[in-house]
């Protein structure tokens, strides 16, 4: 199963416009819209919930849910426009209510992090306003995924300076997505 985790917030976006040129190369997709997601900053109620039921090991339970999904996909595709610096505070929510030990993540014997997702590849799309600095955002994605996912194979997918004066963002997103499409070039 592909899935597909949209993080984009604006009606158009132009990174899920880049991210559906990606998925329609890749094949069938499931989508889940976290703006549409009900889900929430962990706060002290539902971490005391989960930590009891990491500790019964019971991982039926409902807040497990999208963990399990993130953990059982074949490939996974995040898409995030560059806010901040960044990427939107839904994604990093998502991140956090997914981020189980048990479901996503466990430890060996030695305490190491040991990654759980079946997932063999991971893309990252944006679409970035000016020039897009990955350390706050792919970079952070890409760390979780390799050390404490288990997901080796991360890919940016990306397009930058689309809000420069002089630029015009439909021509550079037509580029981005030709390019994605025929498997060439734009990637880091
Ligand atoms: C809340 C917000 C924060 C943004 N922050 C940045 C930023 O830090 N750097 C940048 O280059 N562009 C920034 N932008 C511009 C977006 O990255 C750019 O317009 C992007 O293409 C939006 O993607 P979307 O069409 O998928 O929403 C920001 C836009 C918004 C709405």
């Amino acid at each position: 199963m592909i899935l597909y985790v949209n993080s984009c917030v604006r009606k158009n976006s132009r990174t899920d416009r880049l991210a559906k040129a990606l998925l329609n190369r890749l094949g069938e997709y499931e989508e889940i819209r976290l703006t549409d997601l009900k889900q929430a900053p962990l706060n002290e109620k539902r971490l005391v919930h989960r930590t009891e039921q990491i500790d019964k090991q019971n991982f039926d339970d409902e807040i497990f849910e999208p963990a399990r999904q993130f953990a059982g996909a074949d490939i996974i595709v995040i898409s995030a426009p560059y806010w901040d610096g960044s990427f939107p505070a839904i994604l990093k929510t998502y991140l956090e209510n997914i981020y189980c030990i048990g479901v996503v993540t466990g430890y060996d014997e030695h305490g190491m992090p040991v990654g759980m997702c079946r997932a063999e590849k991971l893309y990252y799309v944006t679409t970035a306003g000016g020039n897009y600095d990955r350390r706050f955002s792919y970079d952070y994605i890409e760390y979780l995924t390799k050390n404490m996912f288990g997901i080796s194979d991360t890919e940016l997918v990306y397009a930058e300076n689309l809000d420069m004066e002089g630029n015009d963002a439909e021509v550079i997103l037509d580029d981005a997505v030709t390019k994605y499409l025929t498997g060439s070039s734009g990637k880091a």
